[in-house]
């Protein structure tokens, strides 16, 4: 579906966000934020610039689903693989998303978003990083414009291990095993499906992101890389969204 929204004295942005059809924007969109470490190299500077410059497409997103009507965002900031990354590199995630939300969480307050994270809860995380998490997470608990919520150690294979060993912990017997009793036991139980996920940076994977989640979602992928990526991209990705025709399974109507 091609996207041109046409001349006008209107900023890209509004004219962008004014073409999507206010009825049928995705209620939870999901991003796989990719390509900080390219973006970082090709100005020749450290990966880790990457993630930071990374900071500002974040918020941008999030004013972006705050302006369109999105009410879930999740987006994947550290996976269970990461740690495969140099130490320097993890060290750096990991005080990162301790500064960001120390920076960032009152102003997210003010906007009455929702902070949650989803991931396993392992001592590898530095403690100081989990204190800073869950006082987020109390302080935001009652917004309910927008949930952001931020997947950190986070792998959905993981995901479901965790919830079928819940269901065992629990005594479930094997019939009473169902795709409503996993669903119970993800990470995030109440947080719908995600509609809509994209990735940026031009890779089409999937990365072990919310895998037992997106089994119906619509995938968009952009050449962007993630740190470039601002809220007119993510209106892009809606638009292109809203011209699938999503079946389930079913034969179109
Ligand atoms: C993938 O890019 C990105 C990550 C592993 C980290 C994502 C983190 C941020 C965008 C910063 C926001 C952080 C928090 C905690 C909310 P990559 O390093 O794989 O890029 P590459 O594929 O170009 O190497």
């Amino acid at each position: 579906m091609s996207f041109d929204p046409g001349p006008s004295d209107e900023s890209e942005e509004s004219r962008t966000l004014s073409l999507l059809d206010r009825n049928r924007i995705p209620v939870h969109v999901g991003c796989v934020m990719d390509g900080n470490g390219r973006w970082a190299q090709k100005r020749g500077l450290p990966r880790t610039d990457g993630h930071a410059a990374g900071e500002a497409a974040l918020m941008d997103t999030v004013e972006g689903c705050l302006d369109a009507g999105v009410r879930w965002l999740t987006v994947y900031a550290f996976s269970t693989e990461n740690w495969r990354r140099p130490a320097d590199e993890v060290r750096f995630l990991m005080h990162f998303n301790e500064s960001l939300l120390t920076r960032r969480r009152d102003e997210l307050d003010k906007k009455d978003v929702r902070i949650c994270f989803s991931g396993r809860r392992d001592w590898r995380v530095p403690r100081r990083v989990m204190r800073r998490m869950d006082e987020s997470a109390e302080q935001t608990k009652r917004n309910d414009r927008l949930t952001l919520t931020i997947a950190f150690n986070y792998g959905g294979r993981a995901e479901i291990v965790d919830a079928v060993r819940a269901l065992v912990q629990n005594g479930v017997k094997p019939q009473d095993v169902s795709e409503k009793a996993i669903s119970k036991h993800l990470y995030h139980p109440e947080a719908p499906d995600p509609d809509l996920v994209i990735r940026t940076s031009g890779e089409y994977r999937i990365s072990n992101f919310l895998l037992w989640e997106i089994a119906y979602s619509e995938l968009v992928f952009t050449d962007v890389l993630w740190p470039d990526f601002r809220r007119e991209d993510l209106y892009k990705a809606i638009y292109e969204f809203q011209g699938r025709n999503r079946r389930y399974g079913k034969l179109g109507s």
